[in-house]
């Protein structure tokens, strides 16, 4: 399919159908929806009128144009109150009409961007949610389905149609933008999506090396041989009982801008968490399948940044193992000394991820970085906390967490912070080794943060759990049931325009 974007009259596109979006109880159309209003003789505005349309979020109606006007339809599609409005709305709607295009199998759609620009909503952000919530919702998983015709959107070319010529400049150079980025999102959802036993860490490490070819990207992947000489005992353990070979993946894009900030970006790249020894229970075990959400999510954001060329320095970290309950498999009780030196007593062997994420911050400290950002599905805990509308976020330092905070609710992959005072702390202590990898019944994301804590070297850091986020239940407007490929927004929208971090001496604690 080709997303295009042209100038035009409403009224005078050759389209399936042409797409808009009318706030809840619109009395007088606006003056830009004039033209096609009249041409349709009235048509749009006595639907309002008669009442069969009202506007509410997500309201579709379609409507011949019996030839009056060049497309042959229009889709009207609701956004609610305008003072509710919102750039997720824009995203809603989108992917609500675009849905409704799908089922019916139209071919060449289009939409009409217009208006919107209320309440300090830029015409850029308005184009990216719309790009966002068309792409989003086409998103299928057809990998494993033998009868892929079905499954394959009809639609060859869907237009984004604007009719104010000054605007069509911006609006084609932020389309390409979140094209990039959706797409992004689509490959993370389909390499969680993936069988575990297909998306094993050899078939990470292969994804990150085709996107090394891209410009600017580079990319080197360690083997178990080299982990054993970095002394990378917390994933090595992990991957004990295991048959999968794991591997600890390196991305590195802008290597050589050293005048920018370095950012590290590390992902829990645990491909099948089976618990190890400490065995899950039976029920929803399937879904541990798309425990290296979060090393979806920092590959995907890599394969953006190519073509999003940021300015910062990247360095994405992504340890790659499965957790099983093999014959060599690390035993509740064991006691492992990770990469920092730290021993660990594993009283948990289902408390895998923060193991490896310690060997990771650990290696983080190399690149002297000015932000490090973990992202995983650590604990069970925060989905009981947060329910699946917000990710975890906790860390060390306030500017990071606020620009986090705030890229979050631009793009919708909203965080919320929780505390990682001092006393929390003390839940990790062990009495035979210097830490344990389990905190007791209570706050159990905090305790996981405080353990990743002890590992965290001299740099601002922030770590968000996508255990609740990770997955879609149901269909909603623009995510399918399905891995929802949450971070690759998050990440890529907070980095794209990355402004240097205060100096060090003047960072908060
Ligand atoms: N991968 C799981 C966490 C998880 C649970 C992610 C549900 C997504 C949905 C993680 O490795 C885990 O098993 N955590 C344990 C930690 C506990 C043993 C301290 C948990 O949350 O139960
Ligand atoms: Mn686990
Ligand atoms: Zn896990």
């Amino acid at each position: 399919m080709k997303l295009s974007v042209i100038f035009d009259a409403a009224e005078k596109v050759s389209t399936d159908v042409i797409i808009i979006s009318l706030f809840e109880n619109t009395k007088k159309i606006p003056s830009e929806l004039n033209a096609i209003n009249k041409a349709s003789g009235g048509g749009i505005s006595s639907l309002i009128q008669n009442g069969d349309f009202t506007g509410k979020l997500n309201e579709t109606v379609i409507v011949p144009t019996d030839k009056k006007i060049v497309p042959k339809r229009v889709l009207l599609v609701g956004l609610g109150k305008s003072t509710d409005f919102s750039l997720d709305r824009v995203r809603q709607a989108a992917g609500t009409a675009t849905g409704v295009i799908r089922e019916k199998r139209f071919k060449n759609p289009s939409i009409l961007l217009y208006g919107m620009e209320i309440k300090g909503i830029s015409m850029e952000d308005v184009t990216r949610s719309v790009v966002e919530g068309i792409l989003l919702s086409l998103y299928n998983f057809t990998m494993y389905k033998t009868l892929k015709k079905e499954e394959k959107t009809a639609i060859t070319n869907y237009s984004i149609v604007v009719q104010r010529k000054e605007i069509l400049g911006r609006v084609k150079s932020v389309t390409n933008r979140a094209q990039t980025v959706a797409e992004a999102v689509c490959f993370t959802r389909d390499i969680v999506n993936m069988a575990g036993s297909d998306a094993t860490p050899t078939f990470l490490a292969n994804k990150a090396k085709e996107i090394a070819k891209k410009p600017g990207v580079k990319c080197k992947i360690l083997s178990s041989h080299e982990m054993k000489k970095l002394g990378m005992n917390g994933i090595l353990n992990v991957s004990r009982g295991s048959s999968q070979p794991p591997k600890f993946i390196i991305l590195e894009y802008n290597s050589k801008k050293k005048s920018n900030d370095t950012i590290v970006l590390i992902g829990k790249g645990v491909t099948f968490d089976s618990g190890g020894i400490s065995l899950k229970p039976g029920a929803n075990m399937d879904l541990m399948k798309a425990d290296m959400s979060g090393a979806g999510a920092v590959l995907g954001a890599f394969k953006a940044f190519s073509s999003l060329k940021p300015s910062a320095h990247l360095v994405g970290l992504v340890p790659c193992t499965e957790n099983m309950p093999g014959g060599s498999a690390l035993k509740p009780g064991d006691i492992i000394k990770c990469m920092s030196g730290k021993t660990v007593e594993v009283l948990n062997t289902d408390a895998e991820g923060r193991l490896l994420l310690a060997d990771a911050l650990s290696y983080a400290k190399k690149y002297k970085p000015d932000a490090v950002i973990d992202i995983a599905t650590l604990t069970g805990a925060c989905v009981a906390a947060l329910g699946t509308f917000a990710s975890g976020m906790l860390g060390n330092n306030d500017e990071l967490k606020n620009r986090v905070k705030q890229a979050g609710e631009e793009c919708h992959e909203r965080v919320w912070e929780l505390p990682l005072w001092d006393e929390y702390q003390a839940l990790i202590k062990s009495t035979i080794a210097d830490i344990k990898n389990t905190g007791g019944k209570y706050a159990g994301t905090i305790t996981a943060a405080c353990f990743l804590k002890e590992f965290v070297g001299e740099f601002p850091w922030v770590h968000l759990d996508i255990a609740g986020t990770f997955l879609a239940e149901k269909n909603t407007p623009y995510i399918r049931k399905g891995a929802s490929g949450v971070g690759v927004r998050l990440l890529t929208h907070l980095i794209q325009d990355w402004k240097k971090m205060p100096d060090a001496s003047k960072r908060s604690s």
